[in-house]
């Protein structure tokens, strides 16, 4: 049958809603909602209280569209399609002075979220006297105004760097140029910038309106430091075993004798593989058979080498990832970040199982 990704969705609701802390969030959802399937993801967050949401692309921000009338839709990369923002009500980010001014009389209508660089620097504004500058020529000039300033936004480099000190620094730049652009006078109905790690850090910043969060809202701690009871993991992923085998100290198996009998031992073939999504690194740590943890020997592209045990058959489940083998759990050991794991999970192999109230319901 091979690997099977099984998402209980009442525990997934929970935990965004836990995640949430009862503040306003605008939810990430790029990437296929960290490859949690975009549908699915949206109309549970909807579900936790949710009304907001970003993601970073024009056809994602439109299934949101789809899938809720009332939900602030943001686009936070810079777009061309600036026609179909404003028709479909997509808030879109304004990353600079020069595309505000190439595109200002196309942006009439269309609702925008001023953005600032800071440290991440990947995108935005350099300095609130360019950011000050569009909202004077926006309300403060002698034409009506075009565009419609909602927002006022960031994104740290820094603040899952727990170990860095830049950090602080970002935060108390991005702070000073909210004051400075506050003293306009402009009033923004959305102003946000913390992820997942800088709310876990700091909880709410004063005088923002939304955290905008992804990782925890999907049931990963940003960092390990935090308790694992405070995110729930919904998500586990399974594979059955298809044949044991018994080998003789020294006898070898696998691509180029990759795996060497250290001893007369069982071993699990199991149907699951790096083609899967499986990162080639999580092989470097054990997986689960029931309660006990075994040693994965190699991942080969559909299979994986488990050295089991004689109590170990045919038929067994075993366990990559659940609540008690956690995606951070993986990240802290060095596997990958908590998003890279989840986004290498390969869908067109893996079957995916939404339980919902003790029943399989797609
Ligand atoms: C601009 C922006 N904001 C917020 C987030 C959410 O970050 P996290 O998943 O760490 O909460 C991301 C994720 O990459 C992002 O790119």
């Amino acid at each position: 049958m091979g690997g099977v990704v099984t998402i209980d969705q009442k525990q997934f609701i929970k935990t965004a809603r836990q995640a949430t802390g009862g503040n306003d969030v605008i939810a990430v959802v790029k990437n296929n909602a960290y490859n949690h399937g975009l549908q699915f993801t949206v109309e549970s967050f909807l579900e936790a209280g949710i009304k907001a949401f970003a993601t970073t692309s024009m056809d994602e921000a439109l299934t949101i569209r789809e899938l809720s009338e009332e939900a602030m839709v943001f686009l936070m990369n810079p777009v061309q399609e600036i026609e179909v923002a404003r028709e479909k009500d997509i808030h879109i980010t304004l990353p600079s002075l020069q595309y505000y001014y190439d595109n200002k009389d196309r942006l009439s209508g269309v609702k925008v979220h001023l953005e600032y660089a800071g440290l991440f620097n990947r995108s935005g504004f350099e300095n609130a006297e360019d950011i000050k500058e569009v909202i004077r020529d926006v309300y403060f000039s002698d034409q009506e105004p075009g565009i419609d300033i909602q927002g006022i936004w960031t994104h740290f480099g820094y603040a899952d760097e727990i170990k860095m000190d830049h950090y602080e620094l970002e935060r108390s730049l991005w702070m000073d140029v909210l004051a400075e652009v506050s003293s306009t006078g402009h009033n923004f109905k959305y102003i946000h910038a913390q992820n997942s790690a800088s709310y876990a850090r700091d909880g709410l910043f004063t005088g923002h309106t939304h955290l905008r969060l992804g990782i925890a809202l999907y049931g990963s701690r940003p960092y390990s430091l935090l308790s694992a009871d405070d995110y729930v993991q919904s998500l586990s992923l399974k594979a059955p075993i298809i044949q044991i085998r018994r080998l003789t100290k020294g006898q070898k198996c696998g691509y180029g004798g990759v795996y060497e009998a250290k001893d007369d031992v069982h071993i699990a073939i199991v149907d699951i593989g790096y083609g899967d999504g499986i990162l080639r690194k999580r092989a470097d740590f054990d997986c689960m058979i029931g309660t006990r943890r075994f040693p994965i020997k190699a991942l080969m592209m559909s299979h994986m080498i488990v050295e089991v045990d004689d109590i170990v058959e045919v038929g067994d489940e075993v366990v990559l990832y659940s609540n008690g083998m956690r995606i951070d759990e993986y990240t802290n050991l060095g596997v990958g970040a908590n998003s890279e794991q989840l986004g290498a999970l390969n869908y067109n192999s893996l079957k995916k199982v939404i339980l919902n109230d003790d029943r399989v319901c797609r």
